[in-house]
């Protein structure tokens, strides 16, 4: 494999020469570049002697670049590991500068990166460090935890660089699960490549008057992450979203509606050439029956307002009723009784399955993880709880074991 060790400034920069020299004894290629930082605590010359490959410091080095430019060297690495990473490189990176070769480097890589941080106990608390780390997590950065103890400062605490077998032993399990989820990947195309899948996501808010509405806390995220996921191994995506704050993934179609009954004529619209329809929009049960033309006043002398409800059409359940139909997956949302729930409605809206989740406080509903369980008449499958994008995959791959 080759690795790309970035080194940038801090007291931990010694400890990449460990570094090196176990991804070299592996048999690993090693580049190493180092910011000016990082310079000066340490010589580039130990890891010129360690990696066998010049060290590489500066963006704008002709000789080198003529060699191998800073694109060249960001398409040479399988691996990109950044230790020490200081807090002064998680913001810039965080921002996606590219002041220097290394900041450039990253901006220019589709490859994954590591990321070991290392620095004084108040800075890794500090609240913008946090938020840095959180975004670049987000973003797919594979961020280490530091180590508790003594501090070069005489500080005791959270902020030490993780020892440099503990960095090796984590890039190689990286890989590993990097193969996997290349694996999976392929495993999911054969099926999902040229198949065409509609998906419901988010709220839908039914009009009170012209300023207020009902609504609920649905974010999009887990319907926008089975789009997501399909797209990216080949499926055709209609996405059909109620009001949410999310960018349309790539390669998806989305269509943006309010109302329960927006999304119903949109869905009515596009079901027809769906191979698969998952709705996991948390569809309004209910409508005012007669929105005010103009916003509503208090009346003077009453403490309560009633509204008259209707029901709305029941959107998954009038798509399982058609004769030409697809797939159809449901979501069951519950705070109570979960399984039973979930399996009463799979049957009275005549699904071919449905997918279970608690929600509640800090459950379900805006999280960015979940825990489904996969319900068919014949199946059942609790997928242990992680992030969004994983029940994605893991509820696709699940789908296309049945159809
Ligand atoms: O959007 P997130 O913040 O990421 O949260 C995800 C989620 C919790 C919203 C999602 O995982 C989920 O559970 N979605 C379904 C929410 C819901 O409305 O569940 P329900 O049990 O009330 O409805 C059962 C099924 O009928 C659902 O598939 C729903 O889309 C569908 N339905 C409901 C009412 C209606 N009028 N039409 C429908 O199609």
């Amino acid at each position: 494999m080759k690795i790309l060790i970035g080194v940038t400034g801090g007291i931990a920069a010694y400890k990449s020469l460990e570094l090196t020299r176990l991804f070299i004894k592996a048999g690993h290629e090693v580049q190493v570049v180092m910011t000016s930082g990082a310079k000066e605590f340490i010589q580039p010359l130990s890891f010129q002697a360690l990696s066998g490959n010049p060290v590489r410091d500066s963006l704008f080095d002709t000789n080198q670049e003529m060699g191998m430019g800073h694109i060249e060297l960001a398409r040479w690495a399988d691996q990109i590991v950044i230790a020490p990473a200081s807090a002064e490189t998680l913001a810039k990176l965080r921002m996606g500068r590219a002041d220097d070769l290394l900041t450039t480097l990253v901006v220019a890589t589709d490859k994954p990166i590591m990321l070991a941080p290392a620095m004084n106990k108040v800075m890794w608390s500090n609240a913008a460090t946090q938020e840095n780390v959180a975004i670049l997590q987000q973003r797919g950065f594979e961020i280490l935890q530091p180590a508790s103890g003594e501090q070069a400062c005489g500080d005791v605490g959270e902020g030490r660089m993780p020892e440099p077998q503990v960095i090796f032993d984590a890039v190689n399990q990286f890989q590993v699960q990097q193969v996997k989820n290349q694996q999976a990947c392929l495993e999911l195309r054969r099926f999902w490549k040229g198949k065409t899948l509609l998906v419901t996501a988010g709220p839908t808010y039914e009009a009170i008057d012209p300023v207020r509405f009902i609504g609920n806390r649905s974010s999009g995220k887990m319907g926008f992450a089975i789009a997501e996921v399909a797209a990216k191994v080949g499926a055709k995506v209609t996405l059909i979203a109620g009001p949410v704050n999310l960018s349309t993934p790539v390669k998806v179609e989305c269509l943006n509606v309010r109302s329960a009954q927006q999304m119903f004529e949109a869905v009515q619209q596009h079901v027809a050439s769906a191979d698969v329809f998952i709705s996991a929009a948390a569809v309004a049960d209910f409508r005012v029956a007669e929105p005010a033309a103009q916003k509503l006043k208090k009346q003077a002398g009453s403490d309560e307002m009633v509204l008259t409800l209707t029901k709305n059409p029941d959107i998954v359940a009038w798509v399982a009723q058609q004769d030409t139909k697809p797939f159809v997956v449901g979501f069951a949302a519950e705070t109570e009784n979960v399984l039973e729930y979930a399996r009463t409605k799979l049957r009275s809206k005549n699904l071919d399955m449905i997918c279970a989740n608690q929600v509640g406080e800090n459950l379900g509903f805006e999280q960015d993880s979940n825990a489904l369980t996969l319900i068919t008449e014949q199946q059942e499958k609790a997928l242990p709880s992680s992030t969004k994008t994983q029940q994605a995959t893991d509820l696709l791959r699940f789908i296309s074991d049945l159809v």
